[in-house]
């Protein structure tokens, strides 16, 4: 027995444990309960009476002497594991990281609905230049030389053709409005024999001189509407917009046509409804009236379908000019107009999906 004893001490000094596995050997061979130990515990019973209690004592040492190092052996190969852990091995049954996909930006996403909604009832989509001459963003719309309508859309101008402050119609600037489209339009419609009906909405980016805040910038979108034909009066004007604005907010946003001016349209009016943010009760962004102006419209001035080649006798029609980020802002609150053009992805990622 004292021999086999002696065997085992050898046996575990001898033990190298490098891996978990060769501790699991370890553990079984001299700790376990089916170990090697254990059963020379068993075979205490065979050894003489008087012996018994000295061969139990050697046991005892024997036995604490595998639990210690199992201990110490245990002790080194966590510390070796959690090293390591700290460059982990490419876990290849890992879900894959997403690959990160770029989203609609917001102006494009409202200037989409925009479109569709006025698809749906039978407009097309125009286009025209955003870099324009005097007379198709001023002159054809009616708005006289020097007159102080000009100064409300303070204008980039590229090429002031008398040199002078004199407005030319052939002076070169950045369009102040979508409104030069309508001109385009009329003009292209009105060529050949007769007048060819438009019902078209033109979407696009403007310019003015204004000093960027969170209120107001360089730049920013519009889109136009325009519907020329016999017989289109302000009703239509209003059932049209009263059907844009349900679809694009709710069936309980409220419309307001207030009395306004444009050069271009006949009467005119602006379009107000009930803030989107506060419901109409009053906030900051409708400066605490409850009504958010969204668009200038009117009847068209019989003076500018009669600058197109239409007869205003025969033709009547209505215009509108909406601004995109306005929209957005009511759509989404987004209170700083900066951050459309700001490209934080922060930002843009808050219009994923939709
Ligand atoms: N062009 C005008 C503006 O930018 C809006 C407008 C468009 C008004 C069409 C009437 C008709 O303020």
């Amino acid at each position: 027995m004292l021999d086999k004893v002696k065997e085992i001490y050898q046996e575990i000094e001898q033990f190298n444990v490098a891996s978990k596995d060769q501790l699991e050997q370890f553990r079984l061979r001299f700790v376990g309960r089916k170990g090697v130990i254990t059963e020379l515990f068993e075979g205490l019973k065979h050894v003489p009476q008087e012996d018994r209690r000295a061969v139990g004592q050697e046991l005892n040492g024997l036995k604490n002497f595998a639990l210690e190092r199992f201990e110490a052996f245990t002790k080194t190969i966590d510390e070796q594991l959690s090293a390591a852990d700290s460059t982990p091995p490419v876990d290849l049954t890992l879900p894959i990281v997403p690959n990160l996909t770029g989203t609609q930006h917001p102006l494009t996403l409202v200037r989409q609905r925009i479109i569709q909604i006025f698809e749906r009832i039978g407009f097309n989509v125009a286009d025209g230049p955003e870099i324009e001459t005097d007379w198709y963003n001023f002159g054809a719309l009616n708005f006289p030389d020097n007159h102080p309508a000009r100064d409300m859309q303070d204008t980039f101008f590229i090429e002031k053709k008398s040199g002078t402050e004199q407005e030319s119609a052939d002076d070169v600037l950045l369009r102040t409005h979508t409104s030069n489209v309508q001109i385009r339009l009329m003009e292209r419609h009105s060529k050949g024999e007769t007048f060819r009906p438009i019902r078209s909405i033109m979407p696009g980016r403007v310019y003015r001189n204004e000093t960027i805040s969170a209120r107001a910038h360089c730049l920013f979108h519009q889109v136009e509407g325009l519907y020329i034909d016999r017989n289109v009066g302000f009703k239509d004007l209003k059932d049209t917009l009263y059907h844009f604005v349900k679809e694009m907010f709710n069936k309980d946003t409220r419309i307001r046509f207030r009395p306004s001016y444009f050069p271009f349209t006949e009467p005119s009016a602006e379009i107000d409804i009930s803030c989107q943010i506060c419901g109409g009760s009053g906030c900051n962004i409708c400066k605490h009236s409850g009504w958010v102006e969204i668009a200038g419209s009117g009847m068209v001035d019989p003076q500018v379908l009669a600058n197109c080649g239409i007869d205003p006798e025969e033709y009547t029609g209505f215009a509108f000019g909406m601004g995109v980020e306005r929209i957005t802002q009511l759509k989404y609150v987004v209170n700083d107009l900066r951050l459309y053009t700001e490209n934080d992805v922060r930002f843009l990622r808050q219009f994923e999906g939709l």
